[in-house]
């Protein structure tokens, strides 16, 4: 049997960054997200016993490097015993680059090889499973706002609002689309053992939870827009401050944070957040959308600006 499942990423505006148990990859945060709609990983995944070893092609290229990944996926959901698989995966936008294109993957994964499996699991062991590879996938198996919650030894997600709730935009500006130095793995690990204000995030984190649920079920966008850009830069300093320090950033992704400030003091309702990578997305109110467009591809050292809109979670598109 083959299966093809597409996903979306998800853009976190209260941050998971750490990890309490690395061999369950689980968060050593909570975190909530808003999942995109324009934006996606398609996922075909076919197991078949004639062939020897697992073959992974991105937007048709053999993929050597994230293979030893997909193929953990793929035996944490079909069980260590399967077929080895055939996985064609295309991608609408720049891989690791810091465009959480692990999440999308890792998402349209679980439930293309779930179904390609025969199974029938719910979206929450789909969730589960997507997140002992990508911490960040879990949320991308639901739409619009969603919170990752941290507790228990596996994740739990749920919906806050969908995205037809508080139908918000997203505008990402392509800083650098080259891959990034260090994986988020990595960085996160470097965190928790050299940042001086590691422990103080952990501890902080809760606080900016209830802040932004708050916001998000009052659809107050300035409380949102607060809480989300102290939450990024909160982050951001843990990964300055660590040893070596890991600064994801260029002279572009500054000046785009001057661009979204500019934008907000001529009345613009627009506020930004940044990963593990260079690129700033800012979110926007819908009538804002062609404003923010133009400032930041206006901006120095920009090279591309996507624009989405909120979406749904992950889904199965075809199964055969
Ligand atoms: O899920 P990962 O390992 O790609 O880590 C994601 C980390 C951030 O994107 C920086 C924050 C987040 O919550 O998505």
């Amino acid at each position: 049997m083959q299966a093809t499942a597409r996903a979306q990423p998800n853009i976190a505006l209260i941050k998971y960054w750490g990890k309490r148990d690395r061999t369950l990859n689980l968060p050593a945060v909570g975190s909530i997200s808003i999942t995109l709609a324009d934006l996606y990983t398609e996922m075909n995944v076919k197991f078949d016993s004639k062939l020897k070893d697992d073959v992974l092609t991105v937007n048709g290229e053999i993929d050597q490097q994230m293979l030893p990944r997909i193929s953990r996926c793929l035996s944490a959901v079909a069980g260590e015993g399967r077929d080895p698989a055939r996985v064609d995966s295309h991608c609408n936008f720049p891989v690791a680059a810091g465009l959480a294109s692990s999440a999308s993957a890792f998402a349209a994964l679980v439930v293309a090889a779930s179904a390609a499996a025969g199974q029938h699991r719910s979206t929450a062991e789909l969730a589960s499973l997507a997140g002992l590879e990508s911490g960040s996938a879990a949320r991308s198996l639901y739409g619009g706002f969603a919170e990752l919650e941290n507790n228990g030894d596996s994740v739990a997600v749920e919906t806050l609002l969908d995205s037809s709730d508080w139908p918000l935009r997203i505008v990402i500006a392509v800083t650098s689309a080259g891959p990034k130095p260090v994986s988020s793995g990595e960085a996160m690990e470097i965190s928790r053992k050299t940042s001086p204000f590691y422990g103080r995030w952990v501890d902080d984190q809760t606080h900016d939870l209830d802040v932004a649920r708050a916001a998000i079920r009052e659809r107050d966008f300035g409380k949102l827009a607060a809480i989300a850009e102290h939450n990024c830069l909160k982050m951001h300093s843990v990964m300055w401050a660590s040893r070596p320090p890991i600064v994801y950033w260029n002279a572009a992704t500054l000046e785009c944070l001057q661009t979204v400030r500019e934008l907000r003091t001529q009345g613009v309702g627009v506020f930004f957040t940044i990963d593990a990578g260079p690129q700033v997305k800012a979110i926007c109110l819908a009538h804002d959308e062609s404003r923010v467009c133009d400032a930041l591809q206006s901006t120095s050292g920009v090279g591309r600006v996507i624009v989405s809109e909120l979406g749904a979670g992950a889904k199965l598109t075809g199964c055969v």
